[in-house]
């Protein structure tokens, strides 16, 4: 008997070309919040910033480029690498924050959605395919796999390209020591139905949204400079509490999508987590295994790309599938047919999720 599976049929990224390292912040001045200068040298700042987060480099777009024209980008490489026919794809849902930015405006445009630009720069013409946008902080690329997956499984759409693209580079305070941690980047792929004779694709999912305390952690806030226009806002969080926000809740939501699929952990191939910070990635990956009592974690079991993309928000994880996917990661890693593939992401919200896919 034939199964009907939903399965990520093709990818593609965005990498933008400026490559923008640590030591090129030091042109920068950084504050607290209190508009404070640090104690510390360009120098020790930056080798602290490496030491927390792993980030030695990040890429920023061209002043010609926005945030939807890299995701069409991206979304042109996915539809060539699955092969379908552009007019036959049913939704088009874009995972973002801030919309399209305009070098040195800070004013996000999101009318119209991204995702309708993204369909027009496709040159997608069927009125029944739907363009759409999902705000869901970093978990929006996530997020709008989930949406895709319920569309067909409900019997609503067969095809739904997805995509993330995000420009944080257009929105960044240069005097806040945080603002190295993010980078600009887009990520896209075709979910779509396909019958097999076993179960594959999406096979898991878990998602939560923390509003009591957390909501806040991550929203825009004036410059750290003293005499800053507080009418002009910029990403801030609040990076302690979100670190430990994260390793509460991700590796419990990991577990409750590969208990919900009947899956244990040792089953488990590759986990592509949201890349934040290393440090942080890497202790939820630890407790993950705490949570199954096991210590032993295989070395190679988190591909990581935050040292030389940074943050990228949304863009972080399929990104990170695309380059695997391809054989152009930073670091060797490979998907292989029944692969069990863990992924997973924590931003603004707070909202957390994780799906699980057989390869
Ligand atoms: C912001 C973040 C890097 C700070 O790291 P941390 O370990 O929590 O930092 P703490 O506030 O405990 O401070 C530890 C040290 O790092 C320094 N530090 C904090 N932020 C820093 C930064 N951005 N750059 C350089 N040094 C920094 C502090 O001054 C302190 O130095 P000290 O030991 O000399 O006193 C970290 O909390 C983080 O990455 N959080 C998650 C952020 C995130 O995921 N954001 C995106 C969500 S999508």
């Amino acid at each position: 008997m034939k199964i009907s599976n939903v399965i990520i049929s093709g990818t593609g990224c965005y990498i933008p070309k400026n490559v923008v390292t640590n030591q090129d912040f030091a042109k920068n001045n950084f504050f607290d919040e209190n508009g404070q200068a640090f104690d510390a040298s360009h120098d020790e700042i930056a080798e602290k910033f490496k030491a927390i987060t792993g980030i030695e480099e990040r890429r920023y777009v061209d002043d010609s480029l926005v945030a939807s024209d890299i995701g069409a980008i991206a979304s042109r490489l996915a539809i060539e690498d699955s092969g379908v026919d552009p007019e036959t794809i049913d939704q088009i849902i874009v995972a973002h924050n801030f919309g399209d930015v305009k070098p040195n405006t800070i004013q996000t445009d999101i009318l119209p959605s991204l995702a309708s630009r993204i369909k027009q720069e496709l040159g997608i013409k069927n009125p029944a395919c739907v363009a759409y946008d999902v705000l869901f902080g970093c978990p929006g690329w996530i997020q709008g796999v989930i949406q895709a997956n319920a569309y067909i499984q409900s019997g609503m759409a067969k095809k739904c390209l997805v995509v993330a693209t995000e420009t944080l580079s257009r929105v960044l305070d240069m005097n806040d020591r945080d603002s190295m941690i993010f980078a600009d980047g887009a990520g896209a792929c075709i979910v779509e139905i396909a019958e097999g004779e076993k179960q594959e694709g999406i096979i898991g999912m878990e998602v939560g949204t923390w509003t009591e305390e957390e909501a806040c952690y991550l929203y825009l806030g004036k410059s750290n400079t003293i005499e800053s226009d507080p009418n002009v806002r910029y990403i801030k969080m609040h990076g302690r509490k979100i670190y430990e926000f994260a390793l509460n809740k991700v590796p419990q939501a990991m577990k409750s999508c590969l208990d919900k699929a009947g899956v244990d952990i040792h089953d488990v191939n590759k986990i592509l987590i949201h890349q934040a910070n290393e440090k942080m990635d890497r202790e939820i990956i630890k407790r993950l295994f705490r949570l199954y009592k096991e210590r032993n974690i295989p070395e190679d079991i988190m591909p990581m790309s935050i040292h030389k993309l940074g943050n990228s928000s949304v863009a972080t994880v399929p990104t990170l599938l695309d380059q695997i996917r391809k054989g152009t990661s930073e670091e060797q890693h490979e998907f292989h047919k029944g692969d069990l593939i863990l992924l997973a992401s924590v931003g603004a919200g707070m909202n957390v999720n994780a799906v699980l896919y057989r390869y």
